[in-house]
């Protein structure tokens, strides 16, 4: 049996990745793997109420990256270390590296900082592969004008996205070993005929 693995998805806001992580996670199911599907902020109960005041009170930017890292201890320790020891891959939509990106990218939160959260909360766990969805900003901003309900992420100016999207790249740039960048703008039948080989061979 090969070892449990832990997949990430990760974009900016717009860039389609819960679309595409629908589509995986069948691709994964019809080769039998046993699978998790789950979210950041979120995947618990608790998580869940802490996703609600995220996306929706305001804050300063140190609370927010320290409540996103307290929502992921307990996503942690509830959900995904139980999972991937008992045998099941996890599929997570965002994970640390989104803290990086938004909190660190998109408000300037210290990297350092980060950085010991990240320690603190996850010691040396890292996703096996991240799925980065990197979009020029311009078309996912088109993609998100339709939603009448923004979150509090998703109503930030073009700047913010346009920092949040650098920050991604260049963790995707730190840690090349666990990242696929994929052009998240190309067709959906393109984008799927990537994952389709993904799936097929990690
Ligand atoms: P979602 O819309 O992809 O479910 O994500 C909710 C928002 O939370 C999204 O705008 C990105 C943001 N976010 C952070 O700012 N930091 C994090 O660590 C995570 C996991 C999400």
């Amino acid at each position: 049996m090969t070892q449990a693995k832990f997949i990430t998805f990760e974009g900016v806001d717009g860039a389609g990745k819960s679309t595409h992580m629908a589509w995986f996670t069948g691709a994964l199911r019809q080769r039998g793997i046993d699978l998790l599907l789950t979210r950041e902020p979120g995947g618990t109960p608790l998580g869940e109420k802490l996703r609600e005041i995220l996306l929706h009170e305001q804050m300063h930017a140190e609370t927010e990256a320290m409540l996103m890292f307290a929502a992921r201890c307990e996503h942690l320790e509830q959900v995904i270390r139980p999972a991937l020891q008992s045998g099941k891959w996890v599929i997570s939509d965002r994970f640390s590296d989104a803290s990086f990106a938004y909190q660190g990218g998109g408000r300037g939160v210290g990297i350092p900082k980060l950085e010991q959260l990240e320690q603190w909360v996850q010691g040396g766990l890292q996703p096996d592969l991240t799925l980065l969805f990197d979009i020029p900003i311009e078309i996912a901003r088109q993609r998100l004008a339709g939603n009448v309900s923004l979150d509090r992420f998703e109503q930030e100016q073009g700047a913010f996205f346009q920092r949040v999207r650098q920050a991604y790249l260049d963790r995707a740039a730190k840690m090349p070993h666990r990242f696929i960048i994929i052009h998240a703008e190309k067709s959906l039948q393109e984008v799927e005929k990537e994952l389709s080989h993904i799936a097929s061979t990690i």
